[in-house]
């Protein structure tokens, strides 16, 4: 084969699997710190690109998740991957809920983006730098944790959702979503697709998971961290 061809092919291979390990997977299977430094480089157009519709962020979380806070008596919720503040967006302007909320994120860029949005002087939002697998949150310190479009991205799904399970109350709810459709196909070893990341969720001990469809290539699950329980795993 001709030396321009074989150097054509090398070249291709290489920005095809560029393309896959930093922009299809997000920089998933190179660490979080590439992950995060990807959504630092990202953080201000992220709104834009994501361009979420307010009554559609009202209707899937905002309503149903502070009506559930509110039956629950939950009085501090952490949002992990927080963002640029979507869940405290969606809960301040659609539901009654008054509680703490803290906001973790392993990106600078994303959380400088949800303070300027959420304007924490007059929200009781907290945000907090930090990472989903080491959570810097006491055991059973939180009524609620929430983590939407954000768990296929860390290292270990199972080491954050263990965090999920640590830093929850008894009888606190979980609220994460689970990628799905033909973008799971795109995340090898992750805990995604219709089932896999439920098994996983039950597996951790969590009870009464619930899975609803919410958009194209995710669903959200709700669960429950019962009251007197002991972890499967
Ligand atoms: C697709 S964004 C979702 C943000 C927000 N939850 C939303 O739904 O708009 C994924 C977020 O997860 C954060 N993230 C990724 N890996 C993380 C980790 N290991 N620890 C904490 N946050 C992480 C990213 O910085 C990013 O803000």
């Amino acid at each position: 084969m001709p030396t321009t061809l074989v150097v054509l092919a090398i070249a291709l291979v290489t920005a095809a699997v560029a393309y896959y390990l930093l922009v299809t997977t997000e920089g998933t299977y190179l660490g979080a710190r590439v992950v995060a430094l990807l959504y630092d480089w990202s953080a201000r157009s992220y709104d834009r690109i994501k361009n979420l519709h307010v009554v559609n962020e009202a209707r899937h979380i905002g309503i149903p998740l502070s009506e559930r806070l509110m039956t629950l008596g939950v009085s501090r919720l952490l949002d992990v991957g927080c963002g640029t503040g979507r869940v405290a967006s969606a809960l301040r302007l659609a539901g009654d809920y008054q509680g703490t909320i803290i906001g973790l994120d392993r990106s600078r860029g994303m959380l400088s983006q949800a303070a300027e949005r959420l304007c924490p002087a007059d929200d009781p939002t907290h945000l907090m730098i930090g990472d989903a697998q080491h959570v810097p949150l006491a055991d059973a310190s939180v009524g609620a944790v929430t983590c939407l479009e954000a768990i296929e991205f860390f290292p270990s799904p199972r080491d954050a959702m263990a965090e999920f399970w640590r830093v929850l109350e008894p009888g606190g709810l979980l609220l994460t979503s689970n990628r799905v459709g033909m973008d799971a196909g795109w995340l090898p070893f992750r805990h995604v697709g219709r089932g896999k990341l439920e098994a996983l969720v039950q597996a951790t001990g969590f009870v009464a998971v619930d899975t609803e469809r919410w958009q194209v290539h995710y669903d959200l699950i709700w669960a429950l961290k019962p009251h007197t329980s002991a972890r499967s795993e």
